[in-house]
Order: C-alpha cells, then sequence, then structure tokens
C-alpha cells in the first residue's frame, strides 16, 4: 500500500528518496512520485510505471534539492494515473504526500473550491494539500507547523503525510494518524517512511511516531510534537540488525527466497524458547493469563488463517474456548463483550487497517487483556497491545505472506503450550516432547522443501487450469484456505478450499475429470474419514493431487498423485504440510508468468479499510 519518503540533508537527497521508494515498492503500488525544491520552487517527476522508471525520470530531468518528499500509490481515490499520482502540489508552494483516506473529503474539497482552488486530481489527499496551503495564508506568521496543526485537525480518516512549502526551505514535515510513519536519524539528515527498511543504511537512529504526532525535520535536528501541541520526547532506537537480507541473493523471487528462509526463521524462532513461561509474551502475562476464560483472536488473510489453525490446538492443549474472526467483520458487529476474554490481534505488518481498527474497537467495548502477535516489532499493533510476542521472521518482501505465517504459527502454538500449562493441562513430559518437537522442526521443513521437484511437476498441470479445490480436515481444514488462498493471490488460478467433510453438501457439484482437487492427507484420527471423501472425487472424475503422510497407504494411481511426506508431525503437522502449498502456487505462479511479489491489485501491507 502506499509509502512515504521524505528527506533533509546537508546534500542532494534524491538518491535517498528514490532508492527509499525501491524497498517500499514491496508493499504494492501502482504509480509513483518525487518531488524536491530546486532553485527555490518545487519540482516533481511522477510515473505510472516502476520506481526504476521513475528513477530514469528523475535522472533524466536533473532533478536535485536538499529537501523532498517521495511516494508510491496504491489507488483508492481516482484511477492510477499521473494526475493523481503523489506528491501532490497547492498552488506550487506546498507539496505534500499521503497514506491513508480522509473519509471527509467530500464536503472539505466543496469548501476549498469555493475559496476557488482548482482540483487537478480526483484524490483525496489534494484536499490536505490545499487545507494546508489555505490555512497557512489566513495565519499572520505563515508557520508551517502551525498550519498543518490546524489543517490535520479538519480532517477525519486516517493518515500520514510528509509535507515541505517552498517558503521554508530547510525543513520537512511529518504526521500521523492511523498510518504509520518513522523518523530515521543520520549523520548528514534526517529522514521520514512508512517503513524502517526504507532508510536502510541511511538513517542510524529511529523514532516510530505516535499516533497524533507531528515531527519537524530540519538538516539540525526533530522536533515532535503530540496530538495537543506540546513537545514530545519519543524513544530513540538504534537500527536493529536483522541478519534476514533483503536483497534477491540467488534466487528469482522474494517468496521463493522466504519460502526457503522458513527452516532458519523457524530455527530461530523456537530457539528462544528453552521453556514454556507467560514471561515469553511479556512482563505482565503471568496475571493477565491467570484473569482469562477464553480467547478471541482477530486477523485479516493468511493471519486469519493461522489464527484458525490455532484454535485447534488452544481448544485441544489449553482447553480454552476459542473465538477466530475476521477483523474486517469483527469490526462492524454488535458483539456481545466477556471481559474475561483476552483479545488476540495476528498480523504479520502489525498495521492492517482493519485489525488494528478491530483491536481499537475491542478495547473500547471492554476487552481489557490484549496480546499482539506481530513480525514487526514496532508497529502499531505492538504498541497498543497489553502483551506482545514478536514472530521474528524478518523482513518479509513478497506480497504472498510464506515465513510470516509458519512463524505465526509456532508463536501460537507457544501460547497454546503457555496456557495449556498455566490451567495444568500440560505436564512437565508434555512440555519437553512439545520443545523436542519445535526444535526439530527445521530439520523437518527442509525434508518437506526437498520436494520441491515434485511439486514443480504438479504445477505444470496446475497452470492449465482456471479451478482448484482445496481439501482438509480437522487442524488441516485452515492449512486448505491458505494454500487456496496462495493460488488465487499470486497465479489467478480460481481456488476455493473445503473441509472435506463438507464436499457432498454443494461443492461436489462442480467436481469433473477438469476439476484439481489438492488434498492435505496427514496420517492422523480423519484419515479414514478423508480417503472416503477422496473416493466421493475420483467417483465423479475429479483429479486428486494428495499431499500424504508416510504410512497413510495413499499411492499414485489413475487419476490420483501422490507426493509423500515424512511421517506425522503430530499437532505440528500444518507448519509442514503449508510449505508444498506454497510451492505449489509459487512454481504455478511462475508457469502462468505472472508478478508473483507484486500480484495484480494487491498491497502487502493493507493500511486502507
Ligand atoms: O500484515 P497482516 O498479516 O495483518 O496482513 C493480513 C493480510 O493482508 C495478508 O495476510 C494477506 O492476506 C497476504 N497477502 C496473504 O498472502
Amino acid at each position: 500500500m502506499c509509502g512515504i519518503v521524505g528527506a533533509v540533508a546537508q546534500r542532494d537527497i534524491v538518491g535517498v528518496l528514490t532508492e527509499g521508494l525501491r524497498r517500499l515498492e514491496y508493499r504494492g503500488y501502482d504509480s509513483c512520485g518525487v518531488a524536491v525544491l530546486q532553485h527555490g520552487a518545487p519540482r516533481r517527476v511522477r510515473s505510472i510505471e516502476r520506481v526504476a522508471n521513475l528513477a530514469e525520470q528523475v535522472e533524466d530531468a536533473r532533478l536535485s534539492g536538499t529537501i523532498g518528499v517521495a511516494h508510491t500509490r496504491w489507488a483508492t481515490h481516482g484511477a492510477p494515473i499521473t494526475d493523481n499520482a503523489h506528491p501532490i502540489f497547492s498552488r506550487d508552494e506546498i507539496a505534500l504526500v499521503h497514506n491513508g483516506i480522509i473519509e471527509n473529503h467530500e464536503p472539505l474539497r466543496d469548501e476549498l473550491k469555493a475559496l476557488g482552488y482548482a482540483f487537478e486530481s480526483d484524490t483525496d489527499t489534494e484536499v490536505i494539500a490545499h487545507l494546508i496551503h489555505h490555512t497557512r495564508e489566513e495565519d499572520a506568521s505563515r508557520d508551517l507547523l502551525t498550519a498543518v496543526q490546524r489543517a490535520l485537525q479538519r480532517l477525519r480518516g486516517a493518515y500520514a503525510i510528509a509535507v515541505f512549502a517552498k517558503s521554508e526551505p530547510d525543513r520537512v514535515i511529518g504526521a500521523r494518524a492511523g498510518s504509520p510513519l518513522v523518523v530515521g536519524m543520520g549523520e548528514r539528515g534526517n529522514y521520514l517512511a512508512s517503513d524502517a527498511m526504507a532508510l536502510s543504511g541511511t538513517a542510524e537512529h529511529f523514532i516510530f511516531l505516535e499516533e497524533g504526532d507531528i515531527a519537524v525535520l530540519s538538516c539540525n535536528g526533530v522536533h515532535i510534537v503530540d496530538r495537543d501541541g506540546a513537545t514530545a520526547h519519543r524513544e530513540v532506537q538504534a537500527q536493529h540488525a536483522n541478519h534476514y537480507a533483503t536483497e534477491l541473493g540467488p534466487y528469482r523471487h522474494y517468496m521463493q527466497k522466504e519460502i526457503f528462509e522458513q527452516p532458519d526463521v523457524v530455527a530461530d524462532a523456537t530457539e528462544r524458547v528453552r521453556s514454556i513461561t507467560p514471561a515469553l509474551f511479556g512482563a505482565k502475562a503471568q496475571r493477565a493469563f491467570s484473569e482469562i476464560d477464553s480467547l478471541l483472536l482477530l486477523a485479516c488473510g493468511t493471519s486469519y488463517y493461522s489464527a484458525l489453525t490455532a484454535k485447534y490446538w488452544f481448544e485441544s492443549i489449553a482447553g480454552i474456548p476459542t473465538q477466530v474472526e475476521i477483523a474486517s467483520e469483527y469490526r462492524y458487529r454488535e458483539s456481545v463483550v466477556n471481559p474475561c476474554a483476552m483479545v488476540v490481534v495476528v498480523s504479520q505488518s502489525g498495521e492492517t487497517a482493519d485489525t488494528l481498527a478491530a483491536l481499537k474497537h475491542a478495547q473500547e467495548i471492554g476487552h481489557h487483556h490484549t496480546l499482539a502477535i506481530c513480525n514487526v516489532p514496532h508497529s502499531s499493533m505492538m504498541r497498543l497491545t497489553e502483551l506482545h510476542y514478536s514472530t521474528g521472521a524478518g523482513p518479509e518482501i513478497g506480497v504472498a505472506s510464506t515465513k510470516a505465517f509458519t512463524t505465526q504459527l509456532v508463536a501460537l502454538f507457544v501460547l497454546a503450550l503457555t496456557l495449556g500449562k498455566e490451567r495444568g493441562r500440560v505436564s512437565t513430559d508434555d512440555e519437553a516432547h512439545a520443545l523436542r518437537q519445535l526444535h526439530h522442526l527445521p530439520a523437518a521443513l527442509n525434508s518437506v522443501l526437498a520436494l520441491e521437484p515434485q511439486i514443480v511437476a504438479w504445477a505444470q498441470a496446475l497452470a492449465r487450469k482456471d479451478h482448484a479445490l482445496f481439501l482438509g480436515r480437522g487442524v488441516h481444514y485452515p492449512i486448505a484456505l491458505e494454500g487456496a488462498l496462495k493460488l488465487k493471490e499470486i497465479s489467478y488460478v480460481h481456488a476455493e478450499a473445503y473441509p472435506a467433510g463438507e464436499l457432498k453438501h454443494g461443492p461436489l457439484a462442480i467436481v469433473t475429470n477438469e476439476m484439481p482437487v489438492i488434498t492435505i492427507a496427514p496420517n492422523d484420527t480423519l484419515l479414514e474419514k478423508l480417503k472416503s471423501n477422496m473416493q466421493e472425487v475420483r467417483a465423479r472424475g475429479g483429479q486428486l493431487y494428495v499431499l500424504a503422510d508416510a504410512g497413510t497407504k495413499i499411492e499414485s494411481s489413475d487419476g490420483v498423485r501422490v507426493i509423500q511426506l515424512p511421517g506425522h508431525y503430530g499437532p505440528l503437522s500444518p507448519i509442514l504440510h503449508v510449505v508444498p502449498l506454497q510451492l505449489l502456487a509459487y512454481h504455478t505462479a511462475c508457469v502462468r508468468g505472472t508478478d508473483v511479489d507484486k500480484p495484480r491489485n494487491l498491497a502487502k501491507s493493507v493500511t486502507v479499510e
């Protein structure tokens, strides 16, 4: 989704802006642009192509300057055309970039038009630029900070902005409310970005702005005011060394790289769990866990599927009633509040607008105990919750979530064990056994990744299809859902997932000899039931692609292709079974020639509703 970079330095900052945008590309965008103050006037270059193309145009235009703002736009209001690309100007005085949605843009637009402002774009953003311009004109001091403060008070919705004014050539102002914004401090300048990764190598220290903060950046320093206009002192954090490189290395795509990183990230995630203790979730966890009687998990997309998987663990291992809900549904419905239910938000980014809003809604209606399970340590969700657990997968660049999912599952499994132990349902022996299983997971993942050549063969066949069905039962049903989402998302093959027992209640009608039916077949207590469901598919000519654990005695035959996994891995089996499905989606997309890391219409971090 939209990405912001801003800079003020004692040197030309154009390279910092374009490199920052390049690093934000993974968020998804359909246009981009850069504006700098050059020879006393704002100049901009905008493009509806990729950042690499923008960088060439910037060079051709000989853009240079010591202050500037830049943006990748994921269209919401107005088509992805050059006129709607940011930076947006107001009367050649104000240059502004924006992430988020301004809900009251229509009345503001009418008001500004009546004041004589001509609108050149269809964006809600243009309203902010003109409003700042107008507010500044009205104020005798013509101070940009005052104008930004006053203008922002009139906005409803979510935003992060970066703005500069022609007549204040030494500062860039950033503000956030509902969308992330980080300040980066370097030796020769200060910077703004939607994501610290955009400034890696440029800034050494970071301040993660709080809701309502406005940051004034000059070469000499950073001044932050809070939503009440008071000077705010925010924690300065050193850049976190991350050994998961953000470069592609030998891989063709980030998604492929991230799939193959899973043994390492899972090793890191399990390594730090030497014993099962509430302290893993924060200092307040012990007390909080003793006060709750149920869980309410809120998430979107792939994170929702990890939460759904974990429901099976929470109920079977910890015996704690668990409800899992799609965040965008929960936030708008009238729910019955159980103040003893702990709200658990699960998110890779920690910034997903729907999950964030669902969390705030839960807090407003009376949920006291909250836990965030996130991959981004300083994200909004991590800062808004009582308890936190960082999944530690490192940067995930591919839009399709892979390693974030498996590490979420590890975190949720550890939570299930912790709650089970606290509730007297996990014995010392159980704990030791579970820890052994967790610590052996990286080796097990490696043996599943070794199946790639067989999956490539399946992908060749699947790439010629328009539809696919995914089947699973029990704790593997959410894994079937995740497999179908992965396939849709990056290969554009229409896919649906069903609990295998549900097939005969409707979906069997679409099974013909043209329909691939990808089936997850762990060697668990539901195996014989699943085998019957597979017979139902074969009897209608359906083409079975079965991921079978060793020992299931499911063999390849006419219309039945089998890839054999290692022996059944107990409750952690979903973490192994999802990997071939990730590879299947990946290779199908490669055969179909889609843009794997940046699938059409999608963004990595969905920071608007
Ligand atoms: O950052 P989050 O985990 O909150 O994101 C939630 C979804 O947008 C995300 O999982 C999405 O479904 C992925 N693109 C799926 O691969």
